[in-house]
């Protein structure tokens, strides 16, 4: 009865992992994706992590039951705090609504299907260029897709003005998807005057932001600092929506845990829009798991646990730094064409060089590196050992 069934294309992504697992060579590299890894090459668990579980594996009391549709509720509030600040006003007044959800993946999907079911408008405007997956999540919640301009090749940076006049002649009331820091896949993020700015222009054309956030910590390694944007919209009275991660900042990739929040005008909006959400979760998979969601309520609960992790987050996001100063250098040292300094100018987990397919098809048949075929690399899959292997690969594309 499948006959007709034709072989689907790999993820983008998830499947330059796959090609990179059939390879044999011993001195392949995975920059693929967006997954950390220690100076040794090797994936990590957070130390605060192993703690907390061990915790809870302890525990007899803990048992397997169903979660309620919404998920846990001490890892909702807790999320909701982490993102916006405890002292928020729009949670102070009881304005929001969280819900756990199957990390960010899920997060957006279950709010694009709230947008396409509750919304007045169902178009989403995503930036040029975003994560590759977002425009699929949301056409499959109904929701259609448009692009603003945000990444110059030329300066490999923000264009500032092409977004403000594509925000600006998008209709009033249209929903905008923003990375709340360290975007993917170009590192390039607003300035703190340029947000204000994006802020003051999405909230006077009665726009609908709706951030994802799937970096908090990762981009300068505080956590108050990268959820900076993010709060500036909540602290102005205004709704929004918000898809948070913890696959990077936790590690906790297989895990499969995160949240969305509601931003709503009032209580009672944000009880209704939760009775809502219940509606759109339950048919799609009735109710998330627990254990990611009980180790993140562990560390976000628990001070000496909580320190801890602001500790190891730093030293991820610095280890990223770090290897961005050893690249650029390797490069500087070999003398290679072009301008390299956007290595060290982008933040985040990625690095979007410039390379082009070809460049990268022959680096990765040439020299074994796999990464995305936009030029997208994972800085953190990079080490003191395979950085020099990188910058040579890259010399021999622009040079050949
Ligand atoms: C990435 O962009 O590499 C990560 O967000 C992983 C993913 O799911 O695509």
């Amino acid at each position: 009865v499948w006959q007709g069934v034709e072989q689907g294309p790999e993820d983008p992504i998830l499947g330059v992992t796959v090609a990179f697992n059939k390879d044999n060579h011993p001195d392949k590299v995975n920059l693929g994706v967006g997954a950390y890894r220690t100076e040794e090459g090797k994936p990590l668990v957070l130390d605060v992590v192993r703690r907390a579980e061990a915790a809870i594996v302890a525990d007899r009391s803990v048992n397997k039951e169903y979660l309620p549709i919404i998920g846990l509720a001490s890892f909702c509030k807790l999320s909701a705090q982490l993102i916006l600040g405890a002292d928020c006003p729009a949670i102070v007044e009881k304005r929001t609504t969280t819900v756990q959800c199957l990390s960010g993946t899920g997060s957006l999907r279950v709010g694009a299907e709230f947008i396409g079911k509750h919304y007045h408008q169902t178009i989403i405007y995503i930036p040029d260029p975003t994560w590759g997956n977002h425009n699929k999540i949301f056409p499959l919640g109904g929701v259609s897709v448009r692009k603003y301009r945000y990444y110059d090749p030329a300066t490999r940076g923000l264009d500032f003005q092409g977004m403000m006049e594509d925000l600006h002649s998008a209709p009033s009331g249209a929903v905008v998807l923003l990375h709340a820091c360290a975007h993917n896949p170009t590192g390039v993020d607003p300035t703190p005057e340029q947000w204000e700015q994006i802020r003051r222009l999405i909230r006077s054309k009665k726009q609908l932001p709706f951030f994802d956030s799937a970096y908090q910590g990762f981009a300068s390694g505080s956590l108050d600092r990268d959820a900076a944007p993010v709060r500036s919209f909540a602290g102005d009275g205004g709704e929004m929506l918000i898809a948070q991660s913890y696959a990077k900042n936790l590690g906790l990739y297989g895990e499969r845990v995160g949240a969305l929040t509601f931003v709503c005008g009032s209580p009672d909006v944000a009880k209704r829009v939760e009775s809502q959400l219940k509606l759109v979760i339950r048919p799609m998979y009735s109710n998330p798991p627990g254990h990611g969601a009980r180790i993140v309520e562990a560390v976000l609960s628990d001070k000496q646990l909580f320190q801890d992790w602001t500790v190891e987050l730093k030293g991820m996001a610095d280890r990223i730094i770090t290897m961005r100063h050893k690249l650029f250098d390797a490069l500087k040292q070999k003398g290679t064409p072009g301008r390299w300094s956007h290595i060290v100018k982008q933040i985040g987990m990625f690095t979007f060089t410039g390379l082009n397919k070809d460049q990268v098809v022959f680096m990765t048949k040439e020299y074994h590196i796999y990464m995305t075929a936009d030029g997208r690399i994972s800085m953190a899959g990079l080490n003191s050992k395979n950085v020099h292997h990188l910058a040579e690969a890259i010399h021999a594309a622009v040079t050949r």
